[in-house]
């Protein structure tokens, strides 16, 4: 008894004597068992064991933590054998560590001498050596780092003395001796952080933009945590600081080759997982090689460019990226070149780039123009001046797609790859009349219109009276045994009706040229496609699906009113919607406010009434497969009608779904089971209706959907609310005010039963028709596919072999599809 209590007395006398000390004074040797306190009390200089090795370290480690946190190792490289070691501070400001035989085997070293020097564990875990009465640092262990940043730590380069402080993993959890992994500034070209493995890239941050590295968004100051970035012609150092500086953080160079901040949390006694680098497939480095885009949200993940192609596309298409992307048309410098700007990326490597402060970007493009070699330039800084002008002279490297929250880039290309228009990829995202559709239907027509030609070379008298009768003529086919009629418009009807095709008539652009609006001698308002003529495409493949659309009839389907074709131009006329689309109200802040419930709830119904016709009711059953909100057009009512029929499928009576080696459709709207397996069905239709009223009713966009508290997407988050009774949080503000709670409800519930991971679960539209519009009692849903953001990007990586080329964000994949 009596022993136990002095052993304790001993021990917090012990304590009570450590804690009062942070210092190391001349001559006064730490030896192994005693430990040197920080002040503040939140770190601890002493000797350790990592996990049962049994060899001594001499290190910083967080005191307050209940479990073993090494922040610094003096000895990483030759451990003690024994305890009989100590650190002793010379004269001179030396710390030396020597083993029981008086051997030194690690040392601090200085050239400065002072007077007076003490060695200091500072709060912020820094061991500084320094002057008995100054600030002056001699020497400090924050200049030595091992694993681990910790807030306040430059890591960076000295360029006077070439001084290099970063981040070497361990080897393994028990062995600090240096590990492959490191974390390292390169300043060649324009300065960038890497994690290398050994001298392999692994990944690598991008250049700073002004507020953060290029690449990850998700590295932004926040209000926790800030950067503080210095490069001039004496450094380049990084560093960063937390705003609450109770909070104890640390950033690891793992073992695994992972960066990681973590948090020490008070409560469950463990370190949180905050933020790590690589985070996904699209970080490590150079993962689609030169020029190709990586965007994990897409399968596969890997794209070439807008005017780039698949330098091996048997390769490319397997999946495997190793070749990269090459230019359609090669680059010669005897030619004109000109540039394309391509928005919203993490810049390419810029080792190999040049860089010059103050030069405006006109300045910057007429540098890259002058020299044969230059293949980009940008402006890298996204805040303060306008001015810098950063210039990539060899093949562009490690490119990802970030939208809004990345910087753009400017690519030289052959000027016949951009003749007058560069502005075209932009405005594809703004059109509202269905763009694939379009191919398609004008294949149709040509088709008819070769019958009809053949046919007027038997039958003169049939093409006569029916051109003299009215601009209108008819092209007729015998499509098996239906007889199909699409009105055939002349030129002149189209030309008339569209003030000749004058500007204040133009509508929009897309991918397969200009839309115009018009209005018919009877009065009728129509839009018209005029395709380029170099948009030719589409084939007999698709002859009879067209024909099956040209045959639908419902008044919430847009309608075609017919085509026009004459020598070469090619144009479809639709309907004319007065309204736009429904994306056009539902992400735009001032007019989704004339959006309120009724009309909300009528348009859900509509679609759904569109989408049922289409799959059970039409005499052929049709798949819509890319059904979003710019695919519903509104017209004068606000009634909806679904449009784009361009990647639809149609199936016999018995049939219910299909597979696919190409997927086609628009990611964030596309089922689990099509996306990643390329298996659709009617019930792959229900699940984008179920993302697109979740839209309708938060007004946010499933991809893109962005929570500070949680990974998850709309869907997941909208199913964790709905679980909890408190689904009316998720409707958007405006809306709630002219809501009815049951219908709302309702209409959630519904849209989560039609997005459940499993397609069996997912009900047909016809009980989607009868569960919106009556009060029976409706199951609760399961957890939905795609359930949270991680997820999805997980799926879309690892199926990467699929085939198929993507495009950005929004945009329908229109690649199309043999059957
Ligand atoms: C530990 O012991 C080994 C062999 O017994 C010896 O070679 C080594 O130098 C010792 N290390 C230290 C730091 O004393
Ligand atoms: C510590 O270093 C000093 C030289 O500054 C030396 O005189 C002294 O003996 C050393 N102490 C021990 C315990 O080795
Ligand atoms: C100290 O290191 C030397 C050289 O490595 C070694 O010969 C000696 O045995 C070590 N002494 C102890 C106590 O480990
Ligand atoms: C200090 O030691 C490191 C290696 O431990 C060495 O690279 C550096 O040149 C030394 N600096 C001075 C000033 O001696
Ligand atoms: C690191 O590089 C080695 C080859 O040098 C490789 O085998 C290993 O898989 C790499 N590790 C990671 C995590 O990339
Ligand atoms: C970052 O935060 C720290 C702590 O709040 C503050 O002292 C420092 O001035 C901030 N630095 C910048 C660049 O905002
Ligand atoms: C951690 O929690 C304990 C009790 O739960 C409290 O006494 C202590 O002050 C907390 N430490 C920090 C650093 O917040
Ligand atoms: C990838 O393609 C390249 C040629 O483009 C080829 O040399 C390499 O073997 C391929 N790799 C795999 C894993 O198929
Ligand atoms: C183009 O720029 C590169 C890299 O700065 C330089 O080496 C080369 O001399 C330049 N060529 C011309 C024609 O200016």
């Amino acid at each position: 008894m009596e022993a136990i209590n002095i052993l304790f007395l001993l021990s917090s006398i012990w304590i009570l004597s450590t804690t009062a000390l942070d210092t190391i004074p001349v001559n006064q040797p730490l030896t192994d068992g005693t430990a040197i306190i920080s002040s503040g009390g939140k770190f601890k200089l002493e000797f350790f064991s990592p996990g049962a090795s049994g060899k001594r370290y001499l290190g910083i480690l967080f005191n307050e933590v209940t479990v073993q946190t090494v922040v610094w190792v003096a000895n990483r490289e030759t451990p003690l054998n024994d305890t009989s070691s100590a650190l002793n501070l010379t004269r001179q400001g030396i710390l030396t560590l020597m083993n029981g035989s008086g051997r030194v085997i690690w040392s601090s070293n200085s050239t400065r001498h002072v007077e007076n020097p003490i060695a200091q564990l500072l709060d912020s875990g820094n061991l500084v050596v320094r002057d008995d009465s100054t600030e002056n640092y001699l020497w400090q262990s924050f200049d030595y780092p091992t694993d681990t940043a910790l807030p306040g730590m430059k890591l960076g380069i000295d360029l006077k003395t070439g001084f290099r402080g970063f981040l070497r993993s361990w080897k393994s959890r028990n062995d600090p001796s240096k590990g492959e992994f490191s974390w390292v500034f390169d300043l060649r070209g324009f300065p960038q952080p890497f994690v290398m493995n050994g001298s392999i890239e692994r990944y690598r941050s991008g250049p700073w933009n002004g507020r953060g590295f290029s690449n990850s968004p998700s590295q932004l100051p926040s209000p926790d945590y800030n950067y503080t970035y210095i490069s001039d012609p004496e450094k380049v150092s990084f560093m960063y600081q937390l705003t609450d500086r109770s909070i104890l953080a640390r950033v690891v160079m793992q073992v695994n080759g992972v960066v990681q901040l973590s948090i020490w949390n008070n409560q469950t006694q463990n370190w949180d997982d905050y933020d790590s680098i690589p985070a996904n497939n699209c970080d490590i480095y150079g993962q689609c090689q030169s020029y190709g885009f990586c965007n994990s949200g897409n399968t596969p993940i890997c794209r070439c460019p807008d005017k780039f192609e698949p330098k091996d596309p048997t390769e490319w298409a397997r999946g495997n990226w190793s070749k990269g992307c090459v230019r359609k048309t090669s680059l010669n410098c005897q030619n004109e070149v000109k540039f394309l700007k391509y928005p919203g990326i993490k810049f390419p490597d810029t080792r190999f780039a040049w860089y010059s402060r103050g030069v405006t970007l006109n300045a910057c493009e007429e540098l890259c123009l002058r020299n044969c070699s230059c293949m980009a330039y940008a402006n890298p800084d996204i805040i303060g001046t306008n001015e810098g002008c950063l210039l990539w002279f060899n093949e562009l490297m490690d490119i990802r797609e970030f939208g809004a929250s990345g910087q753009d880039i400017y690519v030289k290309l052959d000027s016949s790859e951009l003749g007058n228009s560069s502005t075209k990829k932009v405005k594809i995202l703004s059109i509202s009349l269905p763009v694939a559709a379009l191919g398609l239907l004008l294949a149709l027509c040509l088709i008819l219109y070769i019958r009809r030609k053949k046919k007027d070379q038997n039958q003169q008298h049939f093409s006569k009276g029916r051109g003299t009768r009215s601009s209108e003529m008819f092209c007729t086919n015998e499509n098996k045994d239906k007889e199909l009629d699409l009105p055939l418009f002349d030129f002149e009807t189209i030309s008339h009706a569209t003030n000749n095709f004058s500007l204040s008539n133009k509508l929009g652009e897309g991918g397969f040229g200009p839309v115009y609006k018009g209005v018919l001698k009877d009065g009728q308002e129509i839009a018209v496609k005029r395709l380029s003529r170099y948009s030719a495409q589409g084939t007999d493949e698709f002859k009879n699906e067209v024909i099956f659309i040209a045959k639908l009839q419902h008044r919430n389907l847009v309608k075609l009113l017919g085509c026009c074709i004459q020598a070469e131009e090619k144009m479809l006329v639709y309907e004319y919607m007065p309204n736009n689309s429904l994306d056009w109200f539902l992400f735009d802040t001032d007019r989704r406010s004339l959006l309120d419930w009724p009309k909300c709830f009528h348009i859900i119904n509509g679609i759904a009434r569109g989408l049922l016709y289409l799959h059970q009711d039409s005499r052929l059953r049709i798949i819509h497969r890319d059904l979003k909100p710019s695919n519903v057009l509104l017209d004068t009512d606000m009634n909806p009608k679904i449009s784009d029929f361009g990647m639809a499928r149609s199936f016999g009576g018995n049939e219910t779904g299909a597979m696919t080696k190409r997927v086609v459709g628009t990611y964030g709207y596309m089922s689990p089971e099509y996306a990643g397996e390329g298996k659709f069905s009617v019930k792959s239709d229900v699940f984008s209706f179920g993302v697109l009223v979740l839209e309708i009713l938060s007004r946010k966009r499933n991809r893109g959907f962005f929570h500070p508290d949680h990974n998850h997407n709309l869907l997941g988050h909208v199913w964790i609310l709905f679980k909890e009774s408190r689904v009316m949080e998720v409707i958007d503000a405006q809306l709630r005010q002219s809501c009815n709670q049951s219908e709302v409800q309702r209409s959630a519930n519904v849209s989560l039963l039609c997005v459940q991971q499993c397609p069996e679960d997912r009900p047909s539209m016809a009980s989607v028709v009868l569960m919106l519009g009556s009060d029976v009692a409706l199951p609760l849903p399961k957890e939905p596919g795609f359930f949270n953001g991680r997820s999805q990007s997980t799926e879309a990586d690892t199926s990467s072999s699929k085939h198929g080329e993507t495009s950005v964000n929004e945009l329908s994949i229109t690649q199309l599809d043999a059957r």
